[in-house]
């Protein structure tokens, strides 16, 4: 199933990304942070903006706040919404908002019984086993989740849905599957790597089939977000193929690079954002 983008019909037109595009243009100019290296760039900041004000939730989580530029995005897009923000560290933020509730505690940990669930909108950006999150988000009743790190197989440094779908497993960076460099066991060593979040949950998962069947029984949608522009090369610098990344098609075309500079120079930060709806 390597080839899966999507499941079910999204709660959105193609058309209405493509017009929203220069609306986020203008609301990307004036982020708090302008330099969000570790966090959300334009392509994945678009998604969830997008997203977020299109399913207009009344409560949104998020999880994995880092420097608070997703906090700040969420309320750009859902004014209205009461905003609980999680995130272990939470001495990282520049961007604190007046009108998000801070826990310092896993999404896990958390009594959700207090607030409907099941028009909330859970988003997940911290780095953890999204199959796990997701079957969390069943026994808590959320119904609607963003996952922003959904990598393909043999990437990235947690369990991705698209993984799971997949059929390929996990295995973390520096276990083998990923053949780390010298640099890069240094860095490990030295706890430089940001991409090694410590794991909440299981780790390391062999390949097979029973992960995405049971997320085709529990899924009435996922839809992978298109990337705002596709580059011929993915972040780890090989060719960005339909059969190694399927990818839906991109919202704009290479042509219209020199209209957007800045989506084009951030295009590489895609990984695949998608949109979960459970089946209530
Ligand atoms: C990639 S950053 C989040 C970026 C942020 N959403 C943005 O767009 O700027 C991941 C964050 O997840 C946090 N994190 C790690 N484990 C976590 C957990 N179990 N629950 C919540 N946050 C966690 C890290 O401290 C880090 O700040």
């Amino acid at each position: 199933m390597d080839g899966l983008t999507s499941i079910g019909t999204a709660p959105w037109s193609r058309e209405q990304i493509t017009h929203a595009v220069s609306t986020f243009e203008a609301l990307y100019q004036t982020r708090p942070i302008q330099d969000n290296s570790g966090g959300m760039k334009s392509p994945h900041m678009f998604a969830t903006w997008f997203m977020a004000k299109h399913l207009s939730p009344s409560v949104i989580v998020e999880s994995g706040i880092f420097k608070g530029q997703s906090t700040w995005l969420l309320e750009q897009a859902c004014p209205d919404a009461k905003i609980i923000s999680i995130d272990l560290n939470l001495s990282q933020r520049e961007y604190v908002s007046e009108r998000a509730t801070y826990f310092d505690r896993d999404f896990a940990d958390i009594d959700w019984s207090g607030i409907d669930t099941s028009s909330a909108l859970a988003f997940f950006d911290d780095h953890q086993n999204a199959y796990s999150r997701l079957q969390l988000c069943k026994w808590f009743g959320f119904r609607h989740v963003i996952f922003e790190d959904n990598y393909p197989a043999t990437q990235g440094d947690c369990y991705s849905i698209k993984q799971a779908f997949s059929g390929a497993g996990f295995e973390p960076l520096g276990s083998g599957r990923h053949k780390e460099t010298a640099g890069q066991k240094l860095a490990r060593k030295l706890n430089l790597l940001p991409t090694l979040t410590p794991q909440y949950n299981r780790v390391q998962i062999s390949p097979n089939q029973h992960d995405a069947a049971a997320l085709r029984r529990n899924v009435e949608v996922y839809r992978e977000f298109p990337p705002l522009f596709k580059r011929d090369e993915t972040r780890w610098g090989d060719k960005w193929t339909g059969t190694k990344y399927a990818t839906p098609e991109p919202v704009l075309p290479a042509t219209a690079k020199d209209n957007h500079p800045v989506f084009w120079e951030e295009a590489l930060a895609y990984t695949w954002i998608c949109y979960v709806m459970l089946k209530g």
